[in-house]
């Protein structure tokens, strides 16, 4: 039986390589490539009826990246959410964010403040920003947390500790897909796509459009999950 797709979570990634193969600053590419994310998500939501959709858009090592494109890529954000803050509302559309956003330049916080707040009472469409995200990093905040509020980890299981995961509201993810060639997870989910089917295309993420979308579903479709469990 297929189970049902309730969160597709992707990595975007090529923006950079999509710019240079058209001798344009990468910065046109990260601009490109934020219109992409917001498209693909409306089509996850409308066509596939996918309740949740992750974008890694900023990972806690992207920070090593020249200090004028990580304050571009902030800026395009900032611009970008306030541009479809009126379409969030009108699509009822709920924004989450997961990662450590106090950290970020403090108009892209309060946007993202905003639009979460605007929208926190829809339920069916969610669009997910991994901004200021790293696996390793929410592990390690997940244990601190855990461990303050119950010193008693000996009876420490699964359901109560990923409470304290920044998912903690959000379904593991039944499909990541990866951009641009990359056959790696890069510190992404990593916890929660345990069990996650996994999708990487050539495609740099600008020039990956709706139809592209819908290869990967399609392919997500035919694969047997087996969640650790003998072939039925
Ligand atoms: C990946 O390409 C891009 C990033 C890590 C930067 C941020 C992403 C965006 C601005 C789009 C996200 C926007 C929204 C609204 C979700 P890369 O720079 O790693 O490309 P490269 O590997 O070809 O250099």
């Amino acid at each position: 039986m297929e189970t049902p797709l309730k969160h597709v979570a992707l990595i975007l990634d090529g923006n950079g390589r999509w710019a240079k193969q058209r001798n344009l600053p990468r910065s046109d590419g990260h601009k490109e490539g934020a219109k992409r994310a917001f498209e693909i998500a409306q089509h996850a939501f409308q066509h596939w009826h996918i309740p949740f959709v992750t974008f890694f858009a900023f990972s806690t090592e992207n920070w090593q990246r020249p200090k004028l494109e990580v304050s571009t890529i902030f800026r395009l954000l900032n611009a970008h959410l306030k541009k479809q803050r009126a379409n969030f509302i009108k699509e009822k559309i709920r924004l989450h964010t997961l990662g450590d956003i106090a950290q970020l330049p403090s108009n892209l916080y309060a946007t993202l403040m905003d639009i979460k707040q605007v929208t926190s009472q829809f339920t069916k469409c969610n669009l997910v920003l991994a901004l200021n995200y790293g696996a390793r990093e929410e592990i390690l905040r997940a244990i601190k947390l855990c461990t303050q509020a119950s010193p008693t980890v000996q009876s420490l299981d699964w359901n109560t500790f990923s409470r304290y995961l920044y998912t903690a509201d959000i379904p593991d993810p039944d499909l990541v897909i990866r951009t641009s060639g990359e056959i790696r997870l890069s510190n992404y989910l990593c916890l929660q796509s345990a069990y996650s089917e996994l999708y990487f295309t050539p495609t740099y993420w600008p020039d990956f459009n709706k139809e592209a979308f819908n290869l990967a579903i399609e392919n997500y479709k035919k694969r047997e999950r087996r969640f650790g469990n003998a072939e039925q």
